[in-house]
């Protein structure tokens, strides 16, 4: 099937989308346990790229798993895939022109390695949100730690699925001694260059 697909050459490329939109497209990629703060960051973050003009779209775990992952679990085979899709997602929307925040849990090294592979070196950045798991569970938001205690979760990571921290991420950042704006002024420090046309 592949080999009869055939790509049509489209005369508005990627160039000149960002040239309309005077800056350059990125996906950043918040990894870390369920609870760490990831929407939080990647929300204040859009808010302050949002007022500088830039074209943004916010992607995470649970908008696209009610949508277009909703067929999938979190065995690790489905969260394998729930990583492909986005990182797919993800690739069109930069190639569209934005800087896409994605937000998900990811807790497989090799998952984020692919999807690294699928933007490319240029247009990815991963921004590993080290929260320890114990703040994390004390925080309990959405009630699924003391849930998965329970053993009314299974796979719940960190607590009975693992979470393979990133090794070398591009930025790492730490939410029990900071305030969103502080780590606002973190990451937009590291991005802004690579946003820049
Ligand atoms: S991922 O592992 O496939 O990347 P994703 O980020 O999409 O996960 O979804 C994680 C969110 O789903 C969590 O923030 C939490 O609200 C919810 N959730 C429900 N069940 C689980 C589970 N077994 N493990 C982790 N998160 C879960």
């Amino acid at each position: 099937m592949k080999e009869n697909i055939i790509a049509h050459n489209f005369s508005i490329k990627k160039e000149d989308r960002l040239t309309l939109n005077n800056h350059n497209a990125l996906l950043i990629w918040f990894t870390g346990l369920s609870g760490s703060g990831k929407s939080t960051i990647a929300n204040a973050l859009e808010k302050h790229l949002y007022s500088k003009g830039i074209h943004t779209y916010s992607l995470d775990g649970d908008n696209v798993r009610q949508g277009i992952n909703s067929n999938l679990t979190f065995a690790p085979k489905d969260r394998s895939e729930n990583i492909r899709r986005i990182a797919e997602i993800g690739n069109l929307m930069v190639d569209a022109g934005l800087v896409v925040l994605a937000s998900f849990v990811s807790p497989y090294r090799e998952d984020r390695e692919k999807v690294k592979s699928i933007l490319g070196f240029d247009n990815f950045v991963e921004v590993f949100v080290n929260t320890p798991i114990e703040e994390c569970e004390r925080r309990d938001v959405k009630g699924l730690y003391a849930k998965a205690r329970k053993g009314e979760i299974t796979n719940f990571t960190g607590v009975n699925a693992p979470y393979e921290a990133p090794l070398n991420p591009d930025i790492e950042v730490f939410t029990t001694n900071n305030t969103i704006d502080a780590l606002v002024d973190i990451i937009y420090g590291k991005i802004k260059d690579k946003i820049k046309l």
